[in-house]
């Protein structure tokens, strides 16, 4: 399966660092890189828990401003404590709880966003929901409620939440935008239908967008792409003892990209590239090879 094709990586990428100790590891990235980060502006979705709590705190540690979204406000709050907690200035993290599955919600959070910039530099979309434990055979047994339920948070949430944010991205020279999606988007795991689904369409989305926005903005530069993040404990994941900070070094090097990088290609947080459908491994490490 091309997926699982080896020969193409990033190499540096760092799985297993201490958050707390940030300052010295940098989550991998050269100092220039990690310098690209500060002062610019992300909305990450997700941000109350889990992988999206981990990327924001870490952008914020490189300096950036960080705009945090999720339903649950109290989330958003622990989410900033952890960052005060890691020696992060947390001054520069923005709680702006929104459910992504309703345009005025998200209108709403983009109003909030505007009063503390004009722009944004880049989305990162972590919000999601995972399948549903209601029966193991979910495409024959699920309700349709239950399928409307994730494909809309999982799906359109993502897409309404890059339309929202577009005015906001399209005020510089570029943007960024990543889409978390899994490897359940190339899988047919019985039981996860609906889930698999949902991640195959979010990665034809990431793809889709990515050269639907090469076209609608020929000057700017544009990098829109898909992370498979892998597993570890968050709350949608309680098996897996590995830690959500483990995806945070191939995401601030997709981030940090300078001008030229790949748009609509498919990564792995371990610095793997893949391919998806007709989309061909990105053809060369996004770190200069030190
Ligand atoms: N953990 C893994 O092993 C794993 C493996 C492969 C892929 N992933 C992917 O990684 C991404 C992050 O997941 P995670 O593991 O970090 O899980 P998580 O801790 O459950 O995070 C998901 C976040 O999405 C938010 N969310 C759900 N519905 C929302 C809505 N309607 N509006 C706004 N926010 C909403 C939740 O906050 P609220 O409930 O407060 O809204 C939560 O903070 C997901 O795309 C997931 O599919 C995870």
């Amino acid at each position: 399966m091309r997926l699982f094709q080896k020969s193409i990586v990033t190499p540096g990428i760092l799985q297993n660092v201490h958050p707390a100790s940030w300052r010295e590891h940098r989550f991998g990235l050269p100092q220039a890189r990690w310098e690209r980060l500060r002062g610019r502006d992300f909305w990450i979705t997700g941000a109350g828990t889990g992988y999206g709590r981990c990327i924001a705190l870490a952008l914020a540690a490189a300096g950036a401003r960080v705009f945090l979204s999720g339903r649950r406000i109290e989330k958003l709050r622990e989410a900033v404590d952890e960052g005060a907690a890691l020696g992060i200035d947390v001054r520069r993290c923005i709680a702006v709880p929104v459910d992504i599955r309703s345009e005025d919600d998200l209108a709403r959070a983009v109003r909030h966003i505007q009063l503390v910039t004009p722009s944004l530099y880049g989305l990162v979309n972590s919000a999601a929901l995972p399948q549903s434990g209601e029966t193991a055979f979910p495409l024959t047994g699920q309700s349709a409620a239950a399928w409307t339920n994730l494909l809309t948070t999982n799906v359109t949430g993502q897409w309404l939440t890059c339309k929202a944010a577009m005015p906001l991205l399209d005020h510089g020279d570029g943007f960024r935008i990543l889409f978390l999606s899994s490897f359940a988007g190339w899988a047919s795991t019985p039981g996860f239908g609906p889930y698999n689904v949902s991640k195959s369409a979010l990665n034809t989305l990431g793809a889709s967008l990515a050269a639907e926005c090469v076209l609608r903005y020929p000057s700017k530069d544009v990098q829109i792409n898909v992370l498979v993040p892998g597993e570890a404990r968050t709350e949608m994941n309680q098996g897996s003892t590995e830690s959500p900070y483990a995806v945070v070094s191939m995401v601030l090097v997709l981030l940090s990209h300078p001008p030229g990088g790949p748009n609509g290609f498919f990564f792995n947080r371990d610095g793997r590239h893949l391919a998806f459908a007709y989309t061909q491994e990105y053809p060369q490490p996004l770190l200069a090879v030190h």
